[in-house]
């Protein structure tokens, strides 16, 4: 590949074929496109009001304000104050902020981390970079339907810990945890609790006092927001050291300047993600029982993995006893069907999901497992043709070769 600047006009006639022959996306827990509305309001931000919002003239003040009401809008979401909102640049930096940031606040009290163990790459990698600076680690495995049991968080931090760390649902499975539940059973014992609720936005509610939680991290880019932008709340009160230097802004907790558009962005995403939540939910599930129903019709060995827990209504991993879910997700795109292995970090690498593999999946049926995520601009053709799609390729995968 080519590895200087992109070629526009590749992209363009690349971009004109996919208009052509248009694909099934259902990969909206890897990211999702960005919404008009959420365009619209970005759009004067990335041209006539490009102050910086530290600046004291008008073009600074302009900006300011916008990314204040940004703030505002953010924390009518969580049902917290402004002030406990702090812009990072995604999901991934929040959740090191949080994690880093509060065990080194915490060090004197305990070195000892409790993470669960289905968190996503950027959680579970920084409590290893944590270890290699002298904390300890324990983690928390769930039950077989990809729960990590409240009971079982509580065990872990009975003697106490820096942080404990419990993801509000499972970007594979979408499991959803029992974060309030692991909430309380850390406040009781004086342990911040960080949640990771990147995948949570417009699938489940946000208000940080019912999740009793310390901490909560998000990125703009799963539910119709840019990239490149994202949250950390912070309880008022909670110690938190900030990871980056150079700069006052975020009050210091986060310092750079500001992605004026990407936090106006952000904020936008979130509003409208919030207000479709209900609506959205209904027929994200219905749209999500249907293929499971579809696939499990057409592909009997089909396993649905959490299919008996509490799951997000968009998404569903589904195992292809046989199969390896990297072949079929190549093959699926074949057929115009983007689904994935499963975190989209974990993409081209063919280590089996670290998820299953805590649920107690057989590493056969681990590797074999293909997530689907559906969005907004899922509609009930597309499940119908998905399924087919599927089915075309599993089948075809399964015949014998006799080359
Ligand atoms: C559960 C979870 N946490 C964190 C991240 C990282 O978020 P971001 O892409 O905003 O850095 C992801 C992205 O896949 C995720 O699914």
């Amino acid at each position: 590949m080519d590895a200087s600047v992109p070629n526009p006009e590749a992209l363009k006639r690349a971009l004109q074929e996919q208009a052509r022959t248009p694909g099934i996306y259902l990969d909206h827990n890897a990211t999702t496109p960005l919404r008009s509305e959420v365009r619209a309001a970005m759009a004067p931000y990335l041209e006539a009001a490009f102050g910086n919002p530290e600046s004291l003239h008008r073009y600074g003040q302009q900006a300011r304000v916008a990314v204040e009401r940004a703030r505002a809008a953010c924390a009518k979401v969580l049902n917290c104050s402004p002030g406990e909102i702090v812009f990072t640049s995604g999901g991934t930096e929040a959740n090191n902020l949080a994690l880093r940031g509060l065990a080194w606040a915490r060090r004197e009290t305990s070195k000892r981390i409790a993470c669960s163990a289905i968190e996503h790459a950027c959680v579970r990698e920084t409590v290893r970079a944590l270890e290699a600076q002298g904390f300890t680690s324990t983690w928390i495995a769930p039950n077989a339907e990809g729960q990590v049991p409240a009971e079982a968080v509580a065990a872990v931090i009975e003697g106490g810990a820096s942080v404990c760390a419990l993801m509000l649902a499972n970007n594979e499975t979408g499991v959803v945890q029992p974060v309030a539940e692991a909430a309380a059973a850390c406040r009781g014992r004086g342990v911040p609790l960080h949640v990771d609720a990147v995948q949570a936005p417009g699938k489940l509610p946000l208000d940080v006092e019912a999740l009793g939680c310390a901490t909560l991290a998000m990125g703009a880019h799963k539910f119709g927001g840019p990239k490149g932008a994202g949250l950390l709340y912070i309880r008022r009160g909670v110690a938190v050291i900030p990871q980056l230097t150079g700069g006052h802004q975020e009050g210091g907790m986060r310092c750079g300047t500001h992605d004026v558009a990407g936090v106006v962005g952000l904020a936008e995403a979130l509003r409208l993600a919030e207000a479709e939540r209900p609506a959205s939910t209904v027929r994200l599930r219905t749209l999500r029982d249907q293929l499971e129903l579809g696939i499990c019709a057409k592909v009997p060995d089909a396993v649905v993995h959490g299919r008996r827990a509490d799951r997000v209504a968009n998404t569903s991993f589904i195992s292809f006893p046989g199969l390896r879910g990297e072949v079929l997700v190549r093959a699926m795109d074949v057929e115009g069907l983007a689904v994935s292995t499963g975190a989209a970090c974990s993409e081209g690498t063919s280590t089996p999901s670290h998820v299953l593999e805590a649920m107690g999946v057989a590493p056969d049926l681990a590797a074999a497992g293909v997530r689907f995520s559906l969005g907004a601009s899922t509609t009930a053709l597309e499940i119908r043709q998905a399924v087919e799609a599927v089915a075309l390729v599993s089948g075809r995968l399964r015949q014998p070769r006799h080359d």
